[in-house]
């Protein structure tokens, strides 16, 4: 059988890091990454036959938990008629249809493959329709890897420490205007000087890719109002709170706030490759083949993709939002119970079900800087005691903890029960 270990070296030799993805290399927990061989509920399995509670969740899609045999069915199906056609198909327009159902502001839906892609054609869009060049994202915030949205980003990007990525130009960096998150008077300031020129705001509507940090009360408004006062477009970036927080995403969750643009992602595609972008009509229609703006994809809905995504908005009904509400209440007060009974300073920050520790803290983070100011040495410890007992957690202290419906009470309770010497191995790095 091959281990771990030998399958790390072996994959090392081949791809850069031996992963696919960075945070995936365990770079900033430090040790070696578990190879999984297969997945299952709320369950995880290494090339080496062990079991993991998974608190992952593929990053977000896995919200009926891995392997609904309802998901694995209908994916099967599809493939047994054909794996990729390049040309329509009717199942497109049924999940574009879920989508605008749920979310009603999304009249018209491209379907792509990742969220990148999603928030890179959003952009594209935005400046299509305005014809202005200047876009503002908030620091911390991830909205994938293209060159305009990768200045300050959250995510890998936190985990590795890194300002940004080598190879992104400086002309692409100058027409991206940075923020902190939640600060009021950056946005109407940047406003003032730039509004002429700004094409738009992206912004993840509560922020996850910095540990959780939910926007404060107004703050999506106020962008809302800057963005209309000065002709800019808003666009909710939901790849990761989309059909998660609830039915109808963060914007649903929130309510009150109506912005221009939606990205999707992750649950969307029901952990295929599927994202989206969505809006009101008349913009999308901007979209090639419509309109100037050009976008296009080999695999954009794909069809084994749009099962995926289709079974699982299907499936994920009131009581699946449910079960993840429970789940992540009660794992989160479980965390939080066992840091403070044994004196760990920390804040436990949520949005919806999403939710993160920031460790050595006891201050609301509400930015980039603040959640920069956490142990990050805590969380190894933590971590690694966690994975040791079988339970995985993120490979990183920047990332939301996933829960999903197939996270029972008998689930929580064996996490729960590795608590206090997870704990304990934090503490002697708190402070
Ligand atoms: C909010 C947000 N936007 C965009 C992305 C990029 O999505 P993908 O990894 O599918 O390219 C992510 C990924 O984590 C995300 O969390």
């Amino acid at each position: 059988m091959t281990g771990n270990q030998e399958a790390f070296d072996r994959a090392r030799a081949v791809i850069p890091g031996g992963v696919s993805s960075p945070v995936r290399a365990f770079g900033s927990v430090g040790g070696s990454p578990v190879f999984i061989s297969r997945a299952s509920g709320p369950h995880l399995y290494d090339v080496e036959g062990r079991e993991y509670v998974d608190l992952v969740g593929s990053w977000g899609p896995a919200i009926l938990g891995h392997a609904h045999p309802e998901v694995v069915e209908a994916v099967q199906q599809a493939a047994a008629r054909g794996l990729s056609f390049g040309a329509p198909t009717l199942a497109e327009a049924e999940l574009a249809e879920v989508i605008r159902d749920r979310v009603p502001l999304a009249e018209k839906v491209r379907l792509v493959s990742t969220g990148t892609e999603a928030c890179m054609t959003a952009v594209r869009l935005a400046r299509g329709a305005t014809g202005r060049d200047l876009i503002v994202k908030f620091a911390g915030c991830y909205h994938g890897h293209s060159d305009a949205l990768l200045t300050a980003a959250g995510s890998g990007v936190a985990t590795a420490g890194l300002p940004g990525s080598a190879g992104v130009t400086a002309a692409a960096a100058a027409q991206t205007l940075v923020l902190p998150y939640n600060d009021f008077d950056a946005v109407r300031t940047v406003f003032a000087e730039h509004g002429a020129q700004i094409a738009a705001v992206i912004t993840e509507p509560a922020a996850a890719n910095m540990g959780v940090v939910p926007p404060e009360p107004g703050f999506n408004a106020l962008l809302r109002e800057v963005t209309t006062t000065h002709g800019a477009l808003l666009i909710y970036d939901e790849v990761l709170t989309g059909f998660r927080v609830s039915a109808s995403g963060w914007w649903g969750y929130e309510g009150g706030v109506e912005p221009d643009l939606f990205t999707f992602g992750k649950v969307v595609g029901g952990g295929m490759p599927l994202a989206a972008l969505g809006g009101r009509a008349e913009l999308m229609d901007l979209l090639a083949p419509l309109g100037p703006v050009y976008q296009a994809g080999t695999l954009s809905g794909n069809p084994l993709a749009t099962a995926a995504g289709l079974a699982t908005l299907r499936l994920a009904d009131a009581d699946v939002y449910a079960r993840v509400d429970h789940a992540a209440a009660q794992l989160s007060s479980a965390v939080s119970d066992a840091l403070i009974r044994a004196g760990v300073p920390h804040r436990l920050q949520s949005a919806g079900s999403l939710f993160s520790v920031f460790w050595g803290l006891d201050e609301a983070v509400t930015d980039y800087v603040t959640a920069q100011r956490q142990n990050t040495d805590a969380y190894r410890a933590f971590f690694h005691t966690m994975l040791a007992a079988g339970v995985a957690l993120p490979p990183s202290a920047y990332e939301a903890w996933f829960v999903s419906a197939a996270h029972d009470d008998e689930t929580l309770e064996r996490i729960s029960a590795q608590l206090p010497a997870a704990v304990s191995a934090a503490s002697r790095h708190a402070g």
